[in-house]
């Protein structure tokens, strides 16, 4: 049975309070294949969406946690990034506290120095999004178990990941490896709108040490926020139709990891990739994130397949960047006929 939001709700009197308390954590970025693209209610999304975990690109947490004297209605914290204090990024964190404080009400008994840094670099253009508030919701439910009496794995698992979702969506997916199903399929076992699982079949060997690769098309932070795409999906003239292709998309993809049936995942994988990009150029206003340099990437990336048969495809997220996964024996061919053939810089082995 999924758990329901009332299940994450703490009924306990905590019977323990310490003055003092450092945690750390770390957690995973993550590249979606089929993606979350529109989303409803408070962060919930307009379809499943599936991930690989990419456990090389992580965000590594510290916070630093002393009893406040007064109490208040607001969590009050400071957010350092590679030791520097980081005052934008607060904002977005000051609503994440919002959002989880009916489900972690000791939150506010405490001040926060939160103290973070990515193992991937700023260029990469990962969103440190996903990954940020991940290891945040893992420290959140670290401090749970140290206040209140025992839950069981599944319980703290599922709420880490309901709790990552409420900083962003994607974040849900990050609480896991090697892959995480985040949205209800009715064909899918276990699967909530609440918060991201790990399937409880076997993925492929060959999926197990896949790739990903990360062409810098376009260096820098992701510059605009997904939420704006997510929103214009609510008008979107072809929002039925993706619902429809992106339920049918998971159950596929999850076919293919099981099967390692690497033709068709593919096909799956790009169809979905170019099918993100195309919802935002249809949107309305449009956009377009693509540069010159994704496209010849992604032909490059299609003639090589065509010329050698190499299994080698592409994805993207809400950015110019090319994601390229392979599995693992076609690295030594794919550094000799790709990556070492563009003039684009490259980050190797993130998953
Ligand atoms: C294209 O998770 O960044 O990467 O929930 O508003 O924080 P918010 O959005 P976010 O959206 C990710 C969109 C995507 C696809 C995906 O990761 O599934």
């Amino acid at each position: 049975m999924a758990f329901t939001e009332q299940d994450f709700l703490i009924q306990e009197k905590w019977f323990n309070k310490p003055n003092n308390l450092v945690i750390k954590s770390v957690a995973p970025s993550n590249i979606a294949l089929v993606k979350y693209w529109g989303k409803h209610g408070i962060q919930l999304p307009m379809n499943p969406s599936i991930s690989f975990t990419l456990n090389k690109s992580q965000t590594q947490t510290t916070v630093y946690l002393t009893a406040v004297d007064k109490l208040s209605d607001k969590v009050s914290f400071k957010f350092y990034l590679d030791q520097k204090h980081q005052a934008d990024f607060e904002p977005k964190i000051a609503g994440f506290f919002k959002k989880i404080q009916d489900f972690a009400p000791f939150i506010t008994h405490f001040d926060w120095k939160i103290y973070s840094n990515n193992t991937f670099p700023h260029s990469s253009g990962i969103a440190s999004s996903a990954s940020g508030f991940a290891a945040l919701s893992k420290i959140i439910i670290d401090l749970e178990k140290q206040l209140y009496p025992p839950k069981t794995a599944t319980y703290y698992a599922h709420k880490t990941s309901f709790l990552a979702r409420l900083g962003s969506g994607s974040a849900s997916r990050s609480t896991a490896h090697p892959v995480m199903i985040w949205g209800h399929h009715p064909d899918i076992k276990q699967t909530s709108d609440l918060y991201a699982i790990v399937p409880d079949f076997e993925i492929h060997p060959v999926f197990k040490t896949y790739k990903d690769s990360i062409v810098l098309v376009e260096k820098g932070q992701k510059k605009v926020s997904s939420t704006v795409g997510h929103n214009l999906m609510n008008t979107h003239a072809f929002k039925n139709i993706r619902k429809q292709h992106a339920f049918e998309h998971v159950l596929q993809m999850t076919g293919y990891l099981k099967s390692g049936d690497i033709e068709n995942f593919i096909k799956l994988t790009e169809a979905e990739a170019l099918e993100l990009h195309a919802l935002m150029m249809t949107s309305s206003p449009n956009y377009l994130l693509m540069q010159p340099g994704t496209i010849k990437i992604i032909h490059k990336i299609r003639n090589l397949r065509k010329d050698t048969g190499l299994p080698v495809c592409f994805t993207l997220d809400a950015g110019a960047n090319v994601h390229v996964l392979y599995p693992d024996e076609i690295t030594r061919q794919l550094q000799q006929l790709l990556f070492s053939k563009i003039e684009f810089e490259t980050i190797h082995d993130y998953v």
